[in-house]
């Protein structure tokens, strides 16, 4: 028996953002005083080159855990081949009211309704700088919730501006549920107009720091395959260099009726796997690994985690699986996608 299961069911009766907090902390504590190789084991190195990186494994920490990057060194003790930080938007935010977090244990699902709560980009900046981590980092950006769609694309150039110096690249999340009408920004005229100013910031910053920061798109579940083509040769129109599938779902179908899940907010973990893998595959039908893909939603297990490779992804990211199965997630699921690749 691993550690992990000796400390879930106790964080598992606490409030869950409570215990998101807690073990956060506990992490950063375990971390300083170097007790943290009990907790996870280094996975065997399996160095893989996308978007011109090199990541050290393919197994990622999704975004959302460290808005604020404040955990970088402890999380990254848990071995995982790229940590992705953020959402962060210019200003800083509350979020939405508490409660906002919700176990549905029942499916090993999870709904959140945060709604962006971050410190502001300037101090996620402070944070990522005083980090002596020197792997991988992916800086998710958004929007505030009070900027209309309207003017979305300042705030994200604001932000891509502010991180692009200290990101190994950046995020574009247009797909949480949880920031109102964000999600209308995945559509064509809107996208395309997105895409294009950020792919200009993104030659002037490369011009100014002599440093090419790749940028991915991170999209929804909830797409008709129609879109998600269409999305797909918007990122290959304007030469985006990656995309993230899936944020959390809006789809309460596999959760029916199970403790919870009427709570609005978006769905991950068990309940959005297959969801996220219809997503990549036809992603990846339309890409033709033209433009990687980073699978992420749902992987619980190995055999998860190899399901997203073989539907397509270069790359993938775990959040809700750390949850309910704990860090050694990251070793096994490298451990597997390992065997995949000799294959
Ligand atoms: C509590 C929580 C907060 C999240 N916050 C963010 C976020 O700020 N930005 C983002 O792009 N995705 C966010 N996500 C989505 C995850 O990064 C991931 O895409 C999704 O949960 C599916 O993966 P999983 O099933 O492994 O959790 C969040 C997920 C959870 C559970």
């Amino acid at each position: 028996m691993d550690i992990y299961s000796l400390i879930k069911p106790i964080l598992f009766k606490l409030d869950a953002e409570l215990a998101h907090n807690f073990t956060l902390k506990s992490l950063k504590l375990a971390q300083k005083i170097g007790i943290l190789s009990f907790l996870a084991k280094m996975p065997r190195a399996q160095p893989r080159t996308v978007m011109g990186l090199t990541f050290p494994n393919p197994v990622g920490l999704a975004a959302g855990l460290d808005k604020n990057a404040a955990y970088i060194d402890g999380l990254a003790a848990l071995h995982f081949g790229f940590i992705e930080v953020g959402t962060v938007t210019p200003r800083p935010q509350p979020g939405n009211a508490q409660p906002r977090l919700f176990r549905v244990t029942e499916a090993e699902g999870i709904i959140n309704r945060f709604g962006f709560n971050n410190l502001g980009v300037d101090a996620l900046v402070e944070n990522v700088k005083r980090a002596k981590f020197k792997g991988i980092i992916g800086i998710n950006i958004g929007k505030n919730f009070d900027t209309p769609n309207e003017r979305a694309v300042e705030d994200y150039l604001i932000c891509l501006r502010k991180v692009y110096a200290f990101a190994s690249y950046v995020t574009v999340n247009i797909s949480s549920p949880n920031t109102k009408n964000l999600r209308q920004l995945q559509e064509t005229a809107a996208l395309s107009l997105l895409l294009a100013a950020l792919k200009q910031e993104q030659a002037k910053l490369f011009q100014a720091h002599r440093r090419y920061v790749p940028i991915t798109l991170k999209i929804a579940p909830d797409l008709e395959e129609e879109q998600v083509e269409k999305i797909a040769d918007l990122l290959l129109e304007h030469g985006f260099d990656g995309v993230i599938a899936t944020n959390t779902t809006l789809a309460r179908d596999a959760v029916e009726g199970m403790d919870n899940a009427d709570e609005a907010g978006g769905l991950s973990g068990a309940p959005v796997k297959d969801k996220s893998t219809v997503v990549i595959r036809q992603l990846a039908q339309r890409l033709q690994g033209r433009i990687p893909i980073i699978g992420v939603g749902g992987i619980l297990n190995a055999q998860d985690a190899l399901e997203k490779m073989q539907a397509g992804a270069s790359l993938v990211q775990i959040y809700s699986g750390l949850i309910y199965r704990g860090p050694g997630l990251v070793q096994e699921a490298c451990k597997e996608i390992g065997s995949f690749n000799a294959n």
